[in-house]
């Protein structure tokens, strides 16, 4: 969603700016616009509601000579108030001295409004952030000192915000957070603040990430407060953005260049966890109490992959879980002894937070996340790092795989920690993973060859079926999310058994039926039921599939003989974990064919930070 840049630099600010901006578009936005200082200590302001190039174009008309090496720019994701060049942020006071770029929330902005109003402030746009500005302006008539006027500015909101304040007349610069993201880094070229580490990886190695309540001057000498209290700045981390990990080598596109990572991000995973699981340390390391019950809590893709942990600890360890969808938490009632695992990508995302604040610190809580500087992480009890490496596709795919591997690797560890499966048993099921690199490796390559043409034969429809059973159902689910958000295309998944309950009036000559075929016996008659209505079925399954995709015969033998999908063992009782691939193509492929921009689908952002 919304994504900051700041920079104070040497020359002229704005091809950072700007290049920063280009490296947030990710998030996703439809709005953008930046603020610089000018010689004669004064601010120049560009935005634009159009692509990033737009801007850049409208900067490099302005006469740059006049521009100093400080200045915010910002991406908006419209919320409150229309996408207007008004409403993009940088935000001005009234004597346009003060700068101000903002994410998050401010939940008192109409109070705040009223009241500046009746002091004589004069609005320029409906957005909540612009208050922020006029505050500074407000306490700057008191408190000369841009760091100080900030940290009262903020004590008068309430809701969330990173937000980077600019002086023109001093040329200072103050970034300050609560409960949204921000970091600032010193680098060679200068300093700079961003909403996002990637924003700033070409030039920054290290990094500080600021904490709620933390307030920073980017000065000669950083000026760090927290609380209100000068202390010492925070010792940098190491960047993970390596500058690498953002080319696209041989891909097209970011989307194709995570799918293809995969089979690796997995045996890197394999590598540092396996050694863990059996003797239970990968569990006891955590420090969190033993449970009864598992609430996975989710959104989106997060949740599907959290649906697969569920399947697995059901199925191998007999443990009851619960499945919440984190904007609908607020009916959720939990069991005593229930562990919350909060899965998230981003670790940003607001309904997410919102449904932990709900549940109040009354059960212990499992960050499963790809971002250990991330809001979730810093407030939950225990962290699991997904350690997928950066995602720049809006759509997650990788992330989906190593939080899977992940969780179902740390669930394995906490079921021998309870004496809920034996320590050979987890051995036997660690061993069972470190086939999947080859078999992701395996159904990348099956599909590669097989999916243009099928898509060929689908484009054309407009809506599509995914049907699955069992461990494969959450695997359907996520096939037809992946559709709808890349192509634009109604996508439904359901349990296959219940197709005949409602779905099958949909199925007419030609609908696309996607069917993740993992060797459940009663799927053939849900085949059947299909092809009969002149259903277009495509099976993603083993040898005799249409995508022959899951390297799973010795199981699916097991799973044709065995009387219930519970007694399965191994990889074939939560799986196929490969199966995603070919769905990810398939969604890719046809988005391609439909000339949908991949990497950017519409109206969606990889970090959702509004409820
Ligand atoms: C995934 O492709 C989607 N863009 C979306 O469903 C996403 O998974 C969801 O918004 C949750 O994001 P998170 O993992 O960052 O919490």
């Amino acid at each position: 969603m919304c994504g900051i840049i700041g920079a104070r630099v040497e020359g002229d600010a704005t091809p950072f700016l700007l290049d920063g901006l280009a490296r947030l578009e990710y998030r996703g936005y439809d709005s953008a616009g930046i603020a610089v200082r000018t010689r004669d200590r004064a601010l120049t302001v560009s935005r634009s509601t159009r692509r990033i190039d737009v801007l850049r174009e409208q900067v490099d008309a302005l006469d740059r000579d006049g521009l100093t090496g400080v200045g915010i720019g910002h991406t908006r994701w419209a919320t409150h108030g229309a996408v207007t060049e008004a409403n993009a942020h940088p935000h001005l006071d009234c004597g346009r001295r003060i700068g101000v770029v903002h994410n998050g929330i401010i939940e008192n902005a109409d109070a705040l409004r009223t009241m500046l109003s009746a002091q004589g402030h004069v609005f320029r746009s409906d957005v909540d952030s612009e208050v922020i500005a006029h505050l500074v302006e407000r306490t700057l008539a008191l408190e000369p000192d841009l760091l100080v006027a900030v940290q009262v500015a903020t004590a008068h909101l309430e809701g969330s915000w990173a937000i980077v304040v600019l002086d023109a007349l001093s040329g200072r610069m103050v970034a300050a957070a609560e409960r949204s993201p921000l970091v600032v880094a010193r680098a060679a070229a200068g300093d700079f603040v961003a909403s996002d580490v990637g924003a700033i990886a070409a030039w920054a190695d290290t990094f500080v990430a600021l904490r709620d309540g933390d307030a920073v001057e980017l000065a000669d000498a950083w000026v760090w407060t927290s609380g209100g209290m000068i202390v010492p700045p925070p010792i940098p981390q190491p960047s993970p953005f390596a500058a690498a990990a953002l080319d696209l080598g041989d891909h097209a596109d970011h989307m194709a260049k995570e799918i293809a990572e995969q089979p690796e991000v997995v045996a890197g995973l394999l590598d540092r966890r396996a050694a863990a699981v059996a003797d239970g340390r990968l569990w006891t390391d955590l420090g969190l109490p033993g449970f009864h019950r598992l609430a996975v809590l989710g959104c989106g893709t997060s949740l599907n992959a959290g649906a697969v942990i569920a399947s697995m600890l059901r199925s191998t360890g007999r443990v009851p879980t619960d499945l919440i969808v984190a904007s609908e938490a607020d009916r959720a009632v939990l069991a005593p002894g229930t562990l919350i695992l909060a899965i998230s990508q981003s670790g940003e995302t607001a309904d997410v937070l919102r449904a932990l604040d709900r549940f109040d610190g009354r059960f212990p809580v499992l960050a499963l996340t790809n971002n250990l500087h991330s809001s979730l992480a810093r407030r939950a009890d225990a962290v699991l790092d997904a350690h997928a490496g950066p995602e720049i596709g809006v759509a997650a795919t990788k992330t989906f795989t190593a939080q899977v591997v992940v969780g179902v690797l740390a669930m394995l560890s906490a079921l021998v920690t309870s004496g809920r499966i034996e320590r050979r048993q987890a051995q036997s099921l660690v061993g069972e993973m470190h086939r999947l690199p080859g078999l992701l490796e395996g159904a990348y390559q099956a599909s590669a060859t097989r999916i243009p043409l099928l898509v060929t034969s689908v484009s054309a429809a407009t809506g599509f079926l995914f049907l699955g059973r069992g461990g494969a159902l959450p695997f359907a689910t996520e096939g037809a999310l992946k559709l709808k958000e890349l192509s634009y295309r109604w996508a439904e998944a359901y349990p296959a058994g219940e197709l005949k309950h409602g779905p099958l009036a949909l199925v007419t000559e030609g609908t696309p039926v996607v069917v993740v075929d993992n060797g459940e016996p009663r799927l053939q008659a849900n085949i059947a039921e299909v092809a009969a209505r002149g259903g277009f079925v495509i099976t993603i399954g083993g040898d005799d599939a249409d995508i022959p995709a899951v390297g799973q015969e010795a199981g699916r033998r097991r799973l044709r003989a065995a009387r219930s999908a519970d007694r399965l063992p191994g990889l074939d009782a939560w799986g196929p974990l490969e199966a995603v691939v070919p769905l990810q193509m398939l969604a890719r492929e046809l988005a391609l064919q439909l000339g949908c921009d991949v990497d950017k689908p519409r109206n969606l952002a990889k970090s959702v930070t509004v409820e």
